[in-house]
């Protein structure tokens, strides 16, 4: 196996092992809600939270680059530029993570100086970690540009799937400095940060795994370079239009001006085109195939993918993105209803079929199958749309008891957080949470032992794209 499918296969074992931190750290978060003396004194919701969100974006982002190691010697046919850089980088990647977790655990309050921002967390969400952790995140993802970019250079030649993905390095690393500043006044604060959360998600990161997901698509149905390119061509141009500016749906209530109510409605209600596109793209593509494939997992993790960004991103950000209910669900578990269902659907799934792609070549299966792969794509899946549910719910109460009748007053905060139906879903939304955590546990048995007594499979090639 060449230099960089080694690479991605190691990005792609600390992305599953830290999505596993990451839902423990989810279901320690979701006691709080249930019991709010959990661990008292020792890890507080706030910890427990920042764990869980900031270990999603790592292991997200170890899962792209763990697919685009995957995939970058077969698009050019050449090992990587600065294959070697990328090799260190992972251990020092692998090794600040996991400082910055104890820093996070063991560091939870302090004066707000400098030396806080540099050696114990920014503050900001989802990109807390300290300025050294950040540099080296900023460190890899330059390197990782320069992987892709490097090996175009290298190679002289490029597919239009690594021409879009080579383009999308540049917005990719550049939002992220925005990690960086310390700025006091609060709003414009805000107003930058939601450049990097919502121009990462619903841009570079959906271009990103677009590309990722054209490769697996050809990959595993054996569709026509043609086709694919044609559909991410189309995708791309719809995410940019309506992406963009769709990044006024945050700018509603934080002292932006009003055009933004306007501007951030109109265009944030077109952003489910795209992803719908994403949808009939995939169904077309398993239609003309006949969904014949050696690799069922993973196609179905693609399919799983392409529904649940259109779902969970497009359907459920659609419902709370029209400023007139966007008053109302603003912050409230309705929020993150959508959050979960859009982070899972749009990136977790497609990281987790990359996972089955790249396992069915480095153990030379000639088919993946067994009924563990089932087990744990029913269970998380169930378990998440669970949880979405139940979110669903709590996040209504709140919209129209402590909001809508409420008028938004600390006492109905209170009201709201005591409401049945609040509860209720609290409560559900836990049961949901252990079901997707024994998905969890079935996926990472299954990862790791699929194959491994099938030992007299006939090495081979994997079918021609
Ligand atoms: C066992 C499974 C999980 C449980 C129990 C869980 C629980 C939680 C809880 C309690 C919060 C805090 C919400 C709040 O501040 O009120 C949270 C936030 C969040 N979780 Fe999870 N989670 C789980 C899995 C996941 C998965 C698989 C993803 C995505 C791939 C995810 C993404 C997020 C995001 C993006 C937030 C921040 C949402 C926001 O503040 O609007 N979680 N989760
Ligand atoms: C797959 C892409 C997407 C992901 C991963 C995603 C994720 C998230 C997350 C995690 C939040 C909570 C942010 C926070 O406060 O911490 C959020 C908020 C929001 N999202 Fe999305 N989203 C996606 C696509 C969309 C789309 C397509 C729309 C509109 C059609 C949308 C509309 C919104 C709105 C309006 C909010 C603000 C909710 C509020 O005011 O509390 N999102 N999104
Ligand atoms: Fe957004």
């Amino acid at each position: 196996m060449s230099r960089s499918k080694s690479l991605a296969v190691k990005y792609l074992a600390a992305a599953v092992l830290l999505f596993g931190v990451m839902t423990l750290a989810g279901l320690a978060s979701a006691v709080y809600y249930i019991n709010p003396d959990f661990l008292f004194g020792f890890v507080p919701f706030n910890v427990a939270k920042i764990l869980h969100i900031d270990t999603m974006i790592i292991w997200l982002l170890m899962g792209f680059m763990g697919a685009v190691y995957w995939f970058l010697p077969e698009e050019f046919g050449c090992e990587p530029a600065g294959i070697w850089a990328a090799e260190i980088l992972f251990w020092v990647f692998v090794a600040a993570v996991l400082a910055v977790a104890a820093i996070f655990v063991f560091v939870q309050w302090g004066p707000g100086t400098e030396t806080t921002l540099w050696l114990f967390q920014q503050g900001r969400k989802y990109v807390e970690a300290p300025r050294w952790a950040a540099i080296g995140v900023a460190l890899v993802m330059l390197v990782f540009a320069w992987n892709v970019v490097g090996t175009a250079l290298k190679a002289r030649r490029i597919t239009g799937v690594m021409a879009v993905m080579s383009v999308n390095m540049v917005p990719l690393v550049l939002l992220y400095l925005i990690a960086f500043p310390k700025i006091d006044n609060m709003a414009v604060d805000l107003y930058w940060w939601w450049w990097l959360v919502h121009l990462w998600v619903e841009a570079t990161w959906e271009i990103l795994i677009g590309c990722i997901m054209a490769l697996a698509m050809m990959k595993l149905l054996g569709t026509s370079r043609r086709i694919v390119e044609g559909w991410l061509y189309v995708e791309v141009a719809l995410v940019l239009g309506t992406g963009i500016l769709g990044l006024g749906h945050h700018y509603f209530w934080i002292g932006t001006p009003d055009y933004w109510l306007g501007i951030g409605g109109f265009f944030s209600a077109l952003e489910p085109l795209p992803l719908l596109g994403m949808v009939v793209h995939a169904v077309y593509d398993a239609g003309v195939h006949r969904m014949k494939t050696s690799n069922q997992p993973a196609f179905y993790w693609t399919l799983a993918e392409a529904f649940g960004n259109f779902l969970g991103g497009g359907v459920f950000g659609f419902m709370i993105t029209l400023p007139q209910l966007n008053l109302f669900a603003h912050g409230t578990q309705w929020t993150v209803s959508h959050g979960h269902f859009a982070f899972w659907g749009a990136y977790a799934c497609g990281v987790l079929s990359v996972c089955y792609i790249a396992l069915q070549e480095q153990r030379r299966l000639v088919t993946v199958n067994g009924s563990g792969w089932v087990w744990a794509f029913v269970l998380l899946n169930g378990g998440l749309i669970g949880m979405v549910g139940s979110l669903l719910v709590a996040g209504m109460a709140q919209a129209f008891f402590e909001r809508a009748i409420g008028g938004s007053t600390l006492e109905a905060f209170i009201a709201g957080q005591e409401n049945p139906w609040f509860m209720l879903g609290m409560y559900s939304r836990f049961g949901f949470g252990l079901m997707f955590a024994a998905g969890y546990l079935t996926l990472a048995w299954n990862l790791s032992a699929l194959g491994r007594r099938q030992v007299a499979a006939v090495p081979q090639p994997m079918p021609a794209e």
